[in-house]
């Protein structure tokens, strides 16, 4: 291993927020299956286990619809994808998963859906998150960007995280991926209002994007400490057969990049939350369990029914489209028992870098 190499990661393991992008980019270009990426993975891990032992959170996914206004041009549920048959639950049935989520052990949910800006659909929100707050759950909303008023309600009415990836930090290569209308200034703008509002806040990116530099991703996790993210969910790209980004794509070297970005962002960022994505698992088997031991925390097993599953389809092959909750659960426990890793039942979960941040401004 290079002298160099094991300098960063010694360097990155001391404390928080050490590399810069250049050191970050070298972490990244380590060589799939090489010492230098074990190494990189192993001192990860570590940071993992010292923040918050051998432990797993979990949220329960709930996709509450696949209608969407936005046309990004490689998603899946793009609003101009004729072939998506378009779903909304109703109100009952996303507070019915709610409770099946808690009766199976979990007590936090993640409610996510296309992205929607209207007064309707702003009350139905509120109108769930009211009906939900008996629970108790730990709510993260994942709804896209919103105005201020619409967030500032929903935080009243009991939502404590929200989820919005950034999707690069590189504002050109945003421009490529969307149509001129959807802005990266309003959704930085977003990330800002939701820190102003209290909510623990999440972003990420997509990984392995067509015309995406390793210093790019670099980047992307410098943008991560900048925007204080208490929470971290990214994934590879995968193309989707409907949509209209097209790039060169190697399962193998997607996962491995993958999993390169959650050690090097554990790394550079200690105490935050970062969730092994169902993008990992869409290419390979044990692909969660993978992002664990390269330093993730958390894992958002789907929840939805079957027949939703399958019509919120954001790239090709995404898997365990016939779990149940319980037969997900399940799964789950037996795969992370193989690594040695338990799930926290009935616990929340919370970001220790948010309670930190908490209590230092009291
Ligand atoms: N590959 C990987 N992730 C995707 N997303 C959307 N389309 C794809 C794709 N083709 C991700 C985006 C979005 C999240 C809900 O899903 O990052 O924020």
């Amino acid at each position: 291993m290079k002298h160099d190499f094991s300098l960063i990661l010694e360097k990155a393991s001391r404390a928080p927020k050490s590399l810069d992008e250049e050191e970050l980019a070298a972490l990244l270009a380590c060589g799939d299956g090489s010492e230098e990426e074990k190494a990189l993975f192993e001192a990860a891990y570590k940071i993992k286990v010292f923040q918050v032992e051998r432990n797993i959170s979990v949220r329960g996914l709930i996709e509450a619809g696949n209608i969407c206004q936005k046309d990004c041009y490689y998603c899946g549920i793009r609003k101009s994808n004729s072939s998506v048959e378009r779903y909304s639950l109703s109100k009952e049935k996303i507070v019915a998963l709610a409770k099946q989520a808690k009766d199976i052990g979990f007590a936090s949910i993640v409610i996510q859906s296309g992205e929607i800006e209207s007064g309707k659909h702003t009350d139905f929100i509120e109108e769930v998150l009211r009906e939900i707050a008996p629970l108790e759950l730990g709510v993260t909303l994942s709804l896209g960007e919103q105005s201020c008023e619409t967030l500032r309600r929903w935080r009243e009415a009991g939502a404590a995280r929200y989820l919005l990836r950034i999707e690069t930090s590189n504002k050109k290569l945003y421009s490529k991926l969307h149509p001129s209308d959807h802005s990266w200034e309003r959704r930085v703008e977003v990330l800002k209002d939701l820190g102003d509002l209290g909510y623990q806040v999440g972003t990420g990116v997509m990984i392995g994007l067509p015309g995406q530099t390793l210093n790019d991703l670099a980047r992307d996790i410098l943008f991560f400490g900048s925007c204080d993210a208490d929470m971290i969910g990214m994934g590879p790209w995968i193309p989707h057969k409907d949509a209209p980004l097209k790039g060169e794509f190697d399962k193998f070297h997607a996962l491995k990049l993958g999993l390169k970005m959650i050690a090097a962002t554990r790394l550079y960022l200690h105490d935050i939350n970062i969730a092994a994505s169902t993008a990992l698992e869409a290419l390979a088997a044990n692909g969660r369990a993978l992002g664990i031991l390269a330093g993730a925390n958390v894992i958002m097993p789907n929840i939805t029914d079957e027949q939703y599953k399958k019509a919120y389809n954001l790239y090709d092959g995404k898997p365990g489209v016939c779990e149940s909750a319980l037969a997900a659960r399940n799964l789950l426990d037996k795969k992370l028992g193989e690594i040695g890793e338990k799930i926290l039942y009935a616990q929340r979960g919370d970001s220790l870098h948010y309670a930190k941040k908490s209590c230092c401004n009291k």
